[in-house]
């Protein structure tokens, strides 16, 4: 029997390297795993389908979840007590106002409307790299689509991108589980500097109102209702980082799940009815987002027999998406890459129940522009090296990835 510590430890360099075969022992041996730190960790697809969907838990960890003692913790509750909450960790009923107000600029039509906008910025980046007959994949197309984009849509200038890009970078290292007193340090000095530029910046829409969703926000009213400064300052920020965070990994590791799999990749180059149902496998396969945190707010149960769990109020739950994703009682044979797996839509990579990701039509229409572009305008696409991944858990991709091109 593998010990329980064996089990999940995620700063086991294999475990960060290839995470997967690792939650398959655990779902295999312990689908519910109690950690020595009381956190109990889920990868069973039904079992994490069913706690993102439940109104049996909280996403709002620092009002409901235990209280611990340790540095990290004290820090994490000071900073959560200064900023405003986002759509991200309130519940219901805040959670409804807020995510009601901010939907409209998200509607199905809204990001249809940005298609041609990011086909010329996809195009552009392709007409250099095969100047070149080379690209990094993520400096030169996975990072800079997704952040321009996002930057268009609340109108931030492009003066100041590096230093943003930055900043977004210190702030999702602060929500990784390995977070250290010097991380949230850095995040609050990141976000010291990234909060005035950004009240600058709506005082100036405000009065300069136009076409993007930076105004939308700013006029959204629902029953006479409206997002206060510090909510909206703080939602900006939320939509700003996810915004460009998460999709440049669908692309890296899209593209690498693809330069691994060149018979798919072949298969999708030559049939675009393929795109939707691909973008949905690459998101299965080896999705951006790792896992995500509940809190159990009644008693709850996982599995029977030697398998079965209680979870106590105010326990934390961690759901596993990347391991959901890899459930052979979900998806057959899971490890395959098969672009036109019939159910891969059914994947977790964008959560599921009233958090699911607002932004999930936005980063799919990114990731298939960009990956569909880039494997029709080049034969031949061939990995020059090993690609390295970024040292996280919580957000999982590519760093670097040299490709040649012909
Ligand atoms: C491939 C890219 C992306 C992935 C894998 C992803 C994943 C997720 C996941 C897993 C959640 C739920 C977190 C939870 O329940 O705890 C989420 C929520 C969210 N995402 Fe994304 N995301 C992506 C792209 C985006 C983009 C492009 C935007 C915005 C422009 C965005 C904005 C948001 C927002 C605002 C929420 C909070 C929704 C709520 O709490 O109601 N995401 N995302």
């Amino acid at each position: 029997m593998v010990t329980s510590q064996l089990l999940y430890n995620p700063l086991d360099p294999d475990f960060r390297a290839n995470p997967y075969p690792f939650y398959d022992e655990l779902r295999a041996h312990e689908p519910a795993h109690v950690t020595p730190f009381g956190l109990v960790v889920i990868t069973r697809y039904d079992d994490v389908g069913q706690t993102l969907r439940s109104n049996d838990f909280s996403r709002d960890i620092e009002a409901n979840g235990r209280v611990y003692d340790d540095p990290v913790s004290i820090r994490r509750r000071e900073r959560q007590a200064r900023g405003a909450k986002t759509i991200l960790n309130l519940d219901p009923p805040d959670h409804t106002r807020l995510r009601r107000l901010v939907s409209k600029a998200f509607t199905p039509s809204a990001i249809d409307a940005l298609r041609g906008r990011i086909e010329s910025l996809v195009d552009d980046v392709l007409d250099r790299a095969a100047d070149q007959g080379s690209m990094e994949l993520v400096d030169d197309l996975a990072f800079p689509v997704p952040f321009q984009v996002i930057s268009d849509m609340l109108a931030i200038p492009a003066d100041r991108a590096d230093e943003m890009r930055e900043w977004s970078q210190l702030l999702t290292a602060a929500i990784e589980p390995t977070t250290t007193l010097e991380t949230l340090d850095a995040a609050d000095v990141a976000l010291g500097s990234m909060r005035p530029y950004l009240s600058e910046l709506i005082e100036h829409r405000r009065r300069n109102l136009g076409d993007d969703v930076l105004s939308a926000l700013i006029v959204a009213e629902e029953e006479g209702d409206r997002l206060n400064v510090d909510e909206l300052l703080s939602f900006v920020v939320l939509l700003y980082v996810a915004g460009h965070e998460t999709t440049v990994n669908l692309i890296g590791n899209g593209m690498l799940a693809l330069l691994r799999h060149p018979a798919e990749l072949d298969r999708w180059r030559h049939d675009p009815s393929l795109d939707a149902n691909a973008v949905d496998e690459l998101l299965r396969y080896d999705g951006p987002v790792q896992h995500t945190v509940r809190v159990a707010m009644t008693p709850v149960v996982y599995g029977e027999g030697d398998q079965r769990v209680e979870v106590e109020p105010h326990q934390s739950v961690l759901c596993v998406l990347g391991a959901a994703n890899h459930d052979p009682a979900m998806f057959d044979d899971p490890h395959s890459l098969r672009l036109d797996r019939p159910n891969a839509g059914r994947h977790l990579a964008f959560a599921a129940g009233i958090h699911y990701c607002l932004g999930a039509s936005l980063a799919r229409l990114e990731a298939t522009v960009a990956i569909g572009r880039l494997i029709r305008r080049f034969d031949t696409i061939e990995l020059v090296g090993e690609p390295t991944f970024r040292d996280r858990l919580t957000i999982r991709g590519v760093d670097r990835m040299q490709l040649s091109l012909a």
